[in-house]
């Protein structure tokens, strides 16, 4: 970590340099976010500082530095003493992504210590913690004495962010929220790497989303944010390896926290649906492989399916859902956990074959059910959501189910059932499905997949 050398720099004129499109340094970057997490520098200063950015970019080195200042306005973990390789993964979000919870069992179960460190919903898209909270009693609010003996025990632990990782990007986030800062890519890739670098991995593998229901809506910018997020991994020397995703359609059959913890439940039974299965063993098996327990991504893939096989995989799901204080018996029986009051069907316009599902509709429409918040005082209904029953490609008739909304709101039903009827786009051709996987990108560069 680099020293401020200059703490006369004019807030005003830094502003001034990034609006005029000019590079800042890394001393001037370091000292806007320390002077912020200071209160010396007020909001609407750094709101400029941010909108400036967004408009005009910020270079390698400058987009570096933010991710130094972010990381360094907190504790960075040191999780040496404990034996393997510790290797996380983030995902940069989508509709029905409930993979962290499928993976990150079959990773530890595999061998390798998982330390995840994961947030909350955002905007249209679900959370890890969220989901997790679901289960009744979970609890992600671990001192970080807790997290390091947890993952110990377990090779596993599953937490939130904490006040002492990168505080400044909590603020700084809550801040692009709010002033329409948040879809540029070096803000996204700092904010990201600030956290995941925080947390005390030695490797990292993403899982970089585009389409409807992603931050990143083509395919070109989500592989520009991959590379910038693998070059700033690998510049603090961290491997790090990046997957294109894709995220037209919701991912799986199952938008909501409970549901997703129930379709996450079915996965790890060997049960989970082709386009989750082939995203999670992907991802898992080439964190097996950057943990070192297997010597090539397709051999961690094998040992990612051999531990759904013999359950040893779901075993590690209960185990840490009862270290991190879970009733892991609505785990072993789904179908004990509580019902929505209101249960309605969403039908199909005609006959034809379903050709685009638009899960950035689908993520709102489970806001408007009542599994995400609209302002951050939101409470989180765990059981609201969606069911789909079909998914683009399917043949369809007029008026066959085609979605299932749970709630428990009597004043949803008609505002959920338009927004899913606009949603989906019926045709009389059969749709080509696109691939999950497009792209690899690493250290190396970019590769089809
Ligand atoms: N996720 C993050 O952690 N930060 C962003 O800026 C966007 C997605």
């Amino acid at each position: 970590m680099s020293d401020t050398k200059n703490t006369s720099y004019n807030i005003v004129s830094l502003i001034r340099k990034k609006r005029d499109k000019q590079a800042l340094t890394k001393d001037e970057i370091k000292h806007i976010i320390d002077q912020y997490s200071k209160d010396i520098i007020p909001d609407y200063q750094i709101s400029a500082f941010l909108m400036a950015s967004f408009l005009n970019g910020l270079n390698d080195e400058e987009t570096s530095a933010l991710t130094e200042a972010m990381l360094y306005s907190g504790q960075v973990l040191d999780l040496s003493e404990i034996p393997g390789v510790k290797v996380d993964k983030h995902s940069t979000g989508g509709v029905g992504d409930k993979l962290s919870l499928i993976l990150a069992p079959i990773v530890a179960a595999c061998g390798v210590p998982v330390p995840m460190i994961s947030g909350r919903g955002l905007g249209h898209s679900g959370g890890t913690l969220d989901k997790l909270e679901s289960i009744p009693g979970f609890t992600v609010s671990l001192d970080l004495d807790r997290y390091r003996s947890v993952l110990r025990k377990h090779n596993l632990v599953l937490i939130g962010q904490t006040e002492e990782i990168a505080p400044a990007d909590k603020r700084l986030y809550a801040l692009r929220d709010v002033t329409a800062t948040v879809e540029a890519i070096p803000l996204i890739a700092g904010s990201i790497m600030s956290k995941k670098l925080a947390e005390g991995v030695d490797a990292l593998v993403l899982d970089v989303k585009y389409g409807t229901g992603a931050f990143m809506k083509s395919q070109e910018d989500a592989i520009r944010l991959a590379e910038k997020l693998v070059s700033i991994g690998t510049s603090f020397g961290k491997e790090t390896i990046a997957y294109i995703t894709n995220m037209d359609q919701p991912l799986g059959y199952k938008i909501g926290n409970w549901l997703e913890v129930e379709e996450s439940i079915d996965a790890l039974l060997g049960k989970g649906p082709d386009d989750i299965m082939e995203v999670t063993h992907l991802l898992a098996g080439t964190m097996i492989y950057l943990g070192k327990k297997a010597a090539s991504v397709e051999e961690g893939i094998e040992m990612s399916k051999k531990s759904v096989e013999d359950g040893s995989a779901f075993q590690k799901f209960i185990e840490i859902t009862e270290e991190q204080h879970g009733d892991s018996s609505y785990l072993k029986n789904p179908s004990s956990y509580q019902k929505a009051t209101v249960i309605f069907e969403v039908k199909a316009q005609k006959d034809g074959f379903i050709t685009e599902m638009d899960a950035y509709t689908f993520g709102m429409a489970g806001i408007e059910l009542g599994a995400g918040r609209r302002t951050k005082e939101d409470k989180i209904d765990p059981v609201s959501g969606i069911t789909l029953t079909k998914k683009i490609g399917d043949a369809v008739e007029k008026g066959e189910t085609i979605a299932i909304c749970y709630t428990n709101s009597n004043q949803v039903q008609h505002l959920v059932t338009e927004m899913l009827e606009n949603a989906v786009t019926i045709g009389s051709n059969q749709p080509e499905i696109s691939p999950m996987i497009t792209h690899r990108v690493d250290a190396n560069g970019i590769s089809d997949y």
